[in-house]
């Protein structure tokens, strides 16, 4: 079942809660209501697209001339399991924290340090979402979905999926032409709990015993007393990527910033903090217009209401400026900025 909607509000679409309007908004709950949506109306064919999930990473500085897709495909079940692992397709219209929760319910390892990050299933593997210390592709083993150029449907192995720091093949090569239908995660259901990053392990200690639901009381905890929630507050989470600098460079970083977060890579590369540096050059808690920077994580730009995107763009412009200026390091945004 597939609906086309005209001159539709992306209010409730977007986690900044930016009220810009979409040409054409069309839902789909299977693969094949694109080709039938298609076959039924020709002409939205020729539009510009994007493909949306929860809109918890994108940035709208205009109104949208073109075709937004939201694939509302549900559905949680199991492809496979032995006594060590479970393998679990999931629909890529399902909200990722209930996955998360559902997992954990269950006693299943491998997404609870993913607890509480907003969105749908089907951009997990788009932006291979990341926090305390885990990466969604470590449990991604298959992604399926279809070409919106030509209708056919692929079924890509984690290899095939190019995966990176926020980023592979459907977020960069095809972006806007392959869209995600299902996810296939791997859990393991005796595992090893992953406490080492930041304040994760002294949350827990303070919880109770190391387990799987307390884990993710930990990150819930330390989420929500660091991260707006966009019903409240818009935002949409990291607005920068943390760069990833030479060791040279991040040593000098060091020498002229001591205790900037920085994360060895396997590479001989260096991922630092951005949010340090954003704060280090004093844009926390900066207000321009009715656009912020978060006061708790530097990282974060807010809309404290009614800012339009344009306002929002325009401040981590500067931010990105002055901190070039002041440490000579490029902030690359990690939220996708969407005009026209
Ligand atoms: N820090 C500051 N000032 C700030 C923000 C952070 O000094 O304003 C310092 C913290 O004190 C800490 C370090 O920077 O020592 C790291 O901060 P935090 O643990 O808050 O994580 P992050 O690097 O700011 C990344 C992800 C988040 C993810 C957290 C936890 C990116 C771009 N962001 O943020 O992801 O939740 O780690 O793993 O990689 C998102 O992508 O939307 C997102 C929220």
């Amino acid at each position: 079942m597939y609906k086309l909607v005209p001159n539709y509000s992306l209010r409730d679409h977007n986690s900044f809660g930016l009220d810009v309007l979409v040409s054409y908004w069309l839902t789909i709950s299977s693969a094949d209501d694109w080709l039938t949506a298609m076959l039924n109306y020709p002409h939205i064919y020729q539009e510009k697209r994007l493909i949306i999930g929860g809109g918890t990473n994108l940035l709208f500085i205009s109104d949208f001339d073109g075709l937004i897709i939201s694939p509302d495909i549900f559905g949680i079940s199991i492809t496979y399991q032995d006594s060590h692992f479970v393998e679990v397709e999931v629909g890529a219209g399902e909200e990722w924290d209930d996955f998360v929760s559902h997992c954990v319910q269950n006693g299943w390892y491998g997404v609870e340090n993913l607890s509480l990050i907003p969105g749908k299933v089907g951009a997990v593997p788009v932006q291979n979402i990341g926090a305390y210390g885990v990466e969604a592709d470590s449990v991604i083993v298959r992604v399926k979905g279809i070409s919106l150029e030509t209708g056919s449907s692929f079924s890509f192995s984690h290899d095939e999926c190019c995966f990176g720091y926020r980023s592979s093949i459907f977020k960069e090569r095809y972006a806007g032409s392959l869209m995600v239908t299902s996810v296939i995660f791997k859990l393991k259901k005796q595992g090893e709990l992953m406490m080492d990053y930041g304040d994760l392990r002294k949350t827990l200690d303070s919880i109770g015993e190391p387990n799987l639901v307390n884990l993710r009381e930990a990150v819930i905890q330390i989420r929500s007393s660091k991260l707006p929630d966009p019903k409240h507050l818009g935002n949409a989470g990291s607005f920068f990527k943390n760069p990833i600098v030479s060791e040279e460079v991040a040593t000098a970083l060091e020498e002229l910033l001591p205790g900037i977060p920085v994360y060895q890579l396997s590479d001989g590369f260096v991922k630092i903090g951005a949010g340090f540096l954003i704060e280090k050059a004093g844009w926390k808690g900066f207000q321009a217009g009715k656009a912020a920077v978060h006061h708790r994580q530097a990282l974060v730009l807010v809309n404290t209401g009614g800012a339009t995107g344009k306002e929002i763009l325009d401040l981590s412009e500067k931010i990105q400026q002055d901190v070039l200026t002041k440490f000579g390091v490029l902030l690359e945004r990690e939220v996708q900025v969407i005009e026209e």
